[in-house]
This record gives C-alpha cells, structure tokens and sequence, in this order.
C-alpha cells in the first residue's frame, strides 16, 4: 500500500511537509494545497514559497492546482514544470462556498461539458514530461452521475485518480459513500486513489479489507491526529512521545521564523491541537492550558507537559472526535 498526505489548506504547508517528513518517514507522496490558477496568471507570494522548489527537497511532492478553465490551468501546469515539477494535481473536490461558486474545486462537477472541455484542451496542450492527476469529489448534490464522471476521466491520461467519495454539500461531516466509490472502482480505467475518513488504524484496515485493490491511500485529518500513523498501521507500533514532542517543538520554532511572529504561531500551533487531541487519554485541564496559552514559554511548557502526563490511546479505534 502507498501512503500520501493529503493537502489541507493552512496545515500542510511545506514547513509541516518537511519537519513531518524529518521525523516520521513513512509519506509516499506529499500533495500541496491548492495554488488558484487565477486569470491574470499570477501566483500569490505564499504560494510562491509553498512550491518553491527548495523547499521542497528530499520528499515526493505535488502540487495541487484549483483551476477553471484550461488557458489558466495549462499556465499553472507550465509554471510548475519551470519550477522543477513532474506532477501537478488538479483540484476537483474543493466544497468551499467561495471556490465552488466561481466554477473551481468541486464547483467543476456542476457543468460535465466544461469539465470535459477544459480536461481536453489541457491535455492538447500539456507540457511534454508533465503528468496530471485529478482529486475529485463525485457529485454537487448527489452522487449519481458517478458512473458519467468516471467515463469522462477515462478519456484523459491521467497519472491518477483521487476519490474523495462524498459530493460537495456533504462537506467533511456526512459518511463517505463507499458504494459509489465501489461504483467508481468498476468503471474507471484509472489507478485509483482513496481518500476519506481512514483517520485511525481500524478505519484502515477496514477499507482495506473492503477494497483490497486499492494500492493507495491518502490521509488528511487522521496523520495531522497521528503523524505516525502510517507506521502504527504498518507495524502496530505507537508513535513515540519524545519524538513527538521534538517533532513539535522543531514546528514552532521554524513556524515562529517563517510566519512572523509568536501570535501566529500560536494559532498555528493551536489548530494542530484541534486534531492532535485525539491522540491521548488526557486531562481536559491539560489541554486548555495548551490552547489557551499566549506566549512562547508557557505554550511550551504546557505541550512538555501535556505529553508527559497523557496516554498514546493504543487502541486500533481511536475516539475520533472530529470524525
Ligand atoms: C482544513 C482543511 C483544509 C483542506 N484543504 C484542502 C486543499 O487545499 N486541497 C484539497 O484537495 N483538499 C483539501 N482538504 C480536503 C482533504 O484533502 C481531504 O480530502 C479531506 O480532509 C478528507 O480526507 P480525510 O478524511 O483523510 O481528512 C482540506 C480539508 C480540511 C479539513
């Protein structure tokens, strides 16, 4: 089985991608998050450094484009080869409002036409050497035009297909619909890619006995939960708590450098803990002085401490609290 990361947006930056990549080392490819391919052909400055080739040495990474149309996307696939990638991603999956309404992510999948329009003229166009993959979601409403989407992919080469099985207005909450993408295993042409809720190690081994076809999966929330997880799932064994707490405290101090600033930082940090949590067996009190920290010291302080009073839950099921 391959293992990626999945891109999530404001975490998995190339910092995360790196320090993650440092201490646990079992990610197979490191997906980006999205770069809007935008019309006047501009890449903003901190998507610049996300995909800048330097940092991102030593990891398999992709980058992710969010695109609408095919003049925009061709430019982001052009921009990415300059900078020295392979492999780009194009984002079909993105439920955000804001993106689904100018027709990107997985606002796409409301128009076939267009989506077959654009996928054709890009690959008329595509830069010798460069290969695309799609992460797609199967639907805006609902899932039924499953089976049509996936005939539209079949005509493209694409290096891979992503499935995120839910449709847009299910966002991240509602179950994931594992017939349909039992549906899509049948009639795509394409290595097919997972991605969706395996957030623990039973929820692992259940979609793989489920679907033991599937070569690759990718994991967002669960790895940000437990960036050792790929190795629990691999060799039953727990992530280790020093290596952690180094993993974490390296992650701020370069944090603190790069995004200006300790306040940011904290932010930053506090969002991992949003996941991180359910990890451990813990105090609630032991949390909140994490979360509610202000300045460098004390957030410190209180993570050393959190880890070193706190469990690793061993259980296979973890208590997912934002599954
Ligand atoms: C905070 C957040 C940011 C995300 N950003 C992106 C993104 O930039 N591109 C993308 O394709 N998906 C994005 N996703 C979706 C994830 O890549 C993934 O498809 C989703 O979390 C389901 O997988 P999981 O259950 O393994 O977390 C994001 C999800 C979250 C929660």
């Amino acid at each position: 089985m391959k293992f990626y990361l999945a891109p999530m947006e404001g975490i998995t930056t190339y910092t995360y991608r790196n320090t993650v990549h440092k201490y646990f080392d079992h990610i197979d490819k490191y997906y980006t998050p999205f770069i809007v391919a935008t019309q006047n052909l501009r890449l903003k400055n901190n998507e610049k450094r996300d995909i800048c080739f330097d940092h991102n040495q030593g990891l398999y990474v992709v980058p992710q484009i969010l695109a609408n149309n095919a003049d925009a996307l061709i430019w982001a696939i052009a921009e990415c080869q300059r900078l020295g990638y392979h492999e780009v991603n194009l984002n079909l999956g993105c439920p955000s409002p804001t993106v689904v309404t100018k027709r990107r992510g997985s606002g796409m999948l409301g128009d076939l036409n267009a989506l077959d329009e654009m996928l054709d003229r890009t690959f008329k166009m595509m830069p010798q050497g460069m290969s695309l993959s799609i992460k797609t979601r199967l639907g805006i409403e609902d899932t039924s035009h499953t089976r049509e989407l996936m005939h539209l992919y079949n005509k493209y080469p694409l290096s891979e297909l992503i499935i995120h099985p839910r449709c847009t207005k299910d966002y991240y909450k509602k179950p994931v619909h594992l017939d349909d993408f039992a549906l899509a295993l049948q009639e795509s042409n394409h290595e097919i890619v997972y991605n969706g809720n395996i957030l623990d190690v039973y929820s692992y081994k259940q979609f793989h006995a489920q679907f033991p076809q599937v070569k690759a999966v990718m994991m967002g929330r669960g790895l940000i939960a437990d960036p050792d997880l790929v190795h629990q799932i691999q060799t039953g064994e727990v992530i280790d708590k020093e290596v952690l707490l180094a993993f974490l405290m390296e992650l701020f101090d370069l944090y603190k450098v790069r995004i200006d600033g300790v306040r940011n930082t904290l932010m930053k940090m506090k969002e991992l803990w949003f996941y991180l949590q359910s990890l451990f067996i813990f105090e609630k009190k032991d949390l909140k002085k994490i979360l509610k920290a202000r300045t460098e010291e004390d957030y410190k302080a209180a993570v050393t401490y959190f880890i070193s009073v706190s469990e690793i839950d061993p259980r296979e099921k973890r208590d997912i609290h934002f599954r």
